[in-house]
Order: structure tokens, then sequence, then C-alpha cells
């Protein structure tokens, strides 16, 4: 069906972080203990939030990422429900939105890393080019420190140390660290010898340590803040949202979320070496590799005004079937989501406008076209300008002036 008329619309510019001058910096408490490209900033979800949902409310997020919809839902009084195809939500959020209520004691983190120093059983990722990504020295100290991990009782101990190693394994990869994009630099192979001349083995585990005790200490601020409520929230990684199917008689009172953008959304890619190291094997990553998004080929053809116009002034074969995919499996992912909501709730979705062969892309728009034929009404489109949102590299691509706004798109269930 075809949205034959646009849809008329007034787009009111905001800042969210003048909104929710409550929040301070983006990386309170635990939201910035995995770093994760293309994150919502705590503020636009705290504003949908406060405005849009009742305490007791449960709040769906199918493209939860790194959870902060999730954070935010449980630290306002809400209830979660959160979906991912990357098998690291489940490994982000019970560390991320710890249910314990008595903080965790730096005693006994400090004997869990005398253990996993005295080493033990190594551990080996499944995946046969992990060599590329060491120096063997390196690689063989890593596979020792994770074997100790993995032998850990299952605790949050463990996962706070799961989560320190995951950075320091970066960190001393070949892989460029400062940027999220899994890639290797000639800075970063000069870096590595030059840690291989010195005790490098110190090192490592001294920011081991060093990132362990960071990560424990803003649990803590989160136990602290929550003062004995516990959060209350379902999350599952590793699902395609589109095909996901909820419960039964399952609903929610609000969907917040930010999908993957159009180009450049590398999640799996990105997380490749983190996921290894956590154990998933080479089946485990191509099965999620081929659900997302922008590799999978379009079951169907979504039309709208907006997006026939694009599609009108696209080139090239190639770019008009990254668009259909892209159209076609995000909009099955919220369509799965939404059909949850009951009536009068509010989807809220996060997004901004790429360019696509010279071409800004409306994508909110074409969210609000479809939807508006499907029983949701626009309420409000908010423009808020990007101030620091880290997206996956500083590459060369198509977009090279970058997104300068974000918008979010408020939908109303009829
Ligand atoms: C923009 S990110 C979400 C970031 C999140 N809002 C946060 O604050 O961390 C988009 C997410 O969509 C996920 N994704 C891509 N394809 C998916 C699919 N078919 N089903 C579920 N999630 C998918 C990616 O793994 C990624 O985490």
């Amino acid at each position: 069906m075809i949205a034959s008329r646009p849809v008329d619309v007034t787009v009111v510019p905001v800042s969210f972080r003048d909104l929710v001058p409550e929040i301070t910096a983006s990386a309170y408490l635990t939201h910035g203990l995995y770093y994760y490209p293309a994150k919502f900033i705590p503020h636009a979800v705290r504003y949908c939030l406060q405005q849009f949902t009742q305490p007791g409310d449960t709040v769906v997020d199918p493209f939860a990422g790194s959870g902060t919809v999730g954070l935010e839902a449980c630290l306002c009084g809400r209830r979660a429900f959160l979906l991912d195809l990357n098998y690291l939500l489940d490994h982000i959020i019970p560390l991320k939105i710890y249910q314990g209520r008595l903080a965790l004691s730096p005693a006994v983190l400090e004997e869990r890393l005398h253990a996993i120093f005295s080493g033990g059983t190594e551990f080996h990722p499944h995946w046969d080019t992990i060599g590329y990504w060491y120096a063997p020295e390196i690689l063989a100290g890593l596979q020792r420190l994770w074997g100790a991990q993995k032998q850990l009782p299952h605790d949050t101990y463990a996962l706070v140390l799961e989560a320190a190693l995951l950075k320091v394994s970066k960190h001393f990869s070949y892989a460029e660290h400062r940027l999220p994009k899994l890639f290797r630099s000639k800075s970063k192979r000069l870096y590595i010898d030059g840690l291989l001349q010195g005790d490098w083995q110190t090192r490592l585990h001294r920011q081991l340590r060093t990132q362990a005790q960071n990560i424990l200490e803003d649990v803590n601020e989160l136990v602290e803040k929550l003062n004995g409520s516990v959060p209350a929230l379902v999350h599952q990684g590793g699902v395609d949202s589109g095909s996901y199917e909820f419960r039964p008689g399952m609903e929610f009172q609000a969907l917040i979320s930010s999908p993957p953008y159009l180009q450049a959304q590398e999640y799996v890619r990105t997380f490749k070496l983190d996921l290894y190291w956590l154990g998933y094997k080479q089946r485990d990553i191509q099965r999620i590799t081929a659900l997302e998004i922008p590799y999978r080929k379009a079951s169907r053809i979504v039309e709208t005004h907006t997006l026939n116009a694009v599609r009108a002034h696209l080139s090239s074969a190639k770019l008009s079937g990254m668009l259909d995919s892209y159209f076609c499996h995000t909009l099955n992912v919220f369509d799965n989501a939404m059909a949850q909501l009951v009536r009068g709730a509010r989807a809220c979705i996060f997004i901004g406008n790429p360019r696509v062969d010279g071409l800004e892309v409306e994508i909110w728009r074409v969210f609000m076209e479809y939807f508006s034929d499907r029983g949701f009404e626009c309420e409000a489109v908010l423009e808020d300008r990007i101030k620091a949102r880290q997206l996956f590299s500083a590459r060369k691509n198509k977009n090279p002036d970058g997104m300068k706004s974000e918008f979010m798109l408020i939908l109303r269930k009829q």
C-alpha cells in the first residue's frame, strides 16, 4: 500500500540535553561500561519515558544494542523488554543493569584477579584467523587469562572480569582500539611492537585490574542509586527481532528504539573479536551475520511517497537493493514489536538522515508515512542536533558530512 500523499508534519527543534538537565553526562552510572556504536543518548530516552509512560509500565526496545533504554527504564521505575541480534546484549545487561541489592566487594574482586593471574587451562577462541589480530606472545597470554576467567564461578565478578578482559583484549591487539570498527592499522602495529620491547605482561595485568576496579565502582554507584529497588527486565540477544515470537497476550505501554543506520551498520563485524573471546563459534557468528539488516535480501518492497522519490533518484541497482533491504527488515522489526503495543501507546523511534547517492534520506518520514497507513498517528517529530555520537569509524564513506541532526519520531497507536 502506498501513502499516496505526503503526510503533513512540523519538525520541532529541541535539545534533549537541555530538556533533561538532570542527566549531566551520557556515560553516567553504568551507561559507559561498554562502548557501542550509535548508542542512544540517555537524555532522549529519559525524555520519552517521562512524557509517555507511567511507573510500572513495560517498554520494548527491539534494537536494544547496549541497553540504554533498559537502564533508563529501570532508573525510572519502568520495566524493560530488550531484544537484539547481537549476542553481546546478554553479556552487557546483567552487569549494566545489575539486579543485586548489595554492593560488590573490591576484596572479592581482588581474589578473583589473583585467580586469573595465576592462570589455568588456556582458552582458544574458535576462530581460525585469531592469530591475524595478535602478536603470538600476547595471544598466548590472553588465552591463559581468558581460560582462567572461564573457570571462575559464574557470578557478577566473573562478568566484571569478562568486561575488563574484552577491553584489554582489544587494546593489546593489532586492531585499532580507539575506533569501533575492527581493523588493523599501521600505527597500532607500531604501538604493539613498542609494548613488546618492555614488560607488556605487567602492563596488561595492571590495565586489567584498573578496568575491573572501574567497572566495579560504576556498578556499585548504580546499586546505591537504585537504593534497594530491583530492576525488572527481560533481555534476549542473538535474535532477529523481525521474526521474534512474543508470548501471546504480551503487551507493552511504549516502544523506544533506535534502529541501525542505513549504511555502515556493521555490528557483528565490529564485535567479532569480542564474540570469539566470549566463546561464540564461527557458525554462531555466521548465523547472526546473515540476519543483520543491510546484508539480507528484501522479502517485500516497502513503498511510501518519500521512499519512492528516493528510489527514483538512485543511480545504482546496488544502492536500491540496500534501500529495499533496509526498509523491509527494519519495518518488519517495528511491525512485530508495535503489534504488541496497547492502544494509545507511543512508539518513539530515534534515527538520523543519512545521505545516499548525494541525497539526504529522511528515514523518519518514510517510517511516518508507512505507519500512518497502519493505525498509527504521528504525534510529533523532534529534531535534536548531534553533539557527540560516535558511529563506526572516520573512514571515507558515502556520507562525508556525517549527520548533523537526529530525529525522534513519535507515533501514537490508535
Ligand atoms: C543503533 S543500534 C542500537 C543502539 C542502542 N539504542 C543503544 O543505545 O545501545 C542498532 C542495533 O540493531 C541491531 N540489529 C541489527 N539487525 C537486527 C535484527 N535483525 N534484529 C534485532 N536487532 C538487530 C544491531 O545489533 C544494533 O545493536
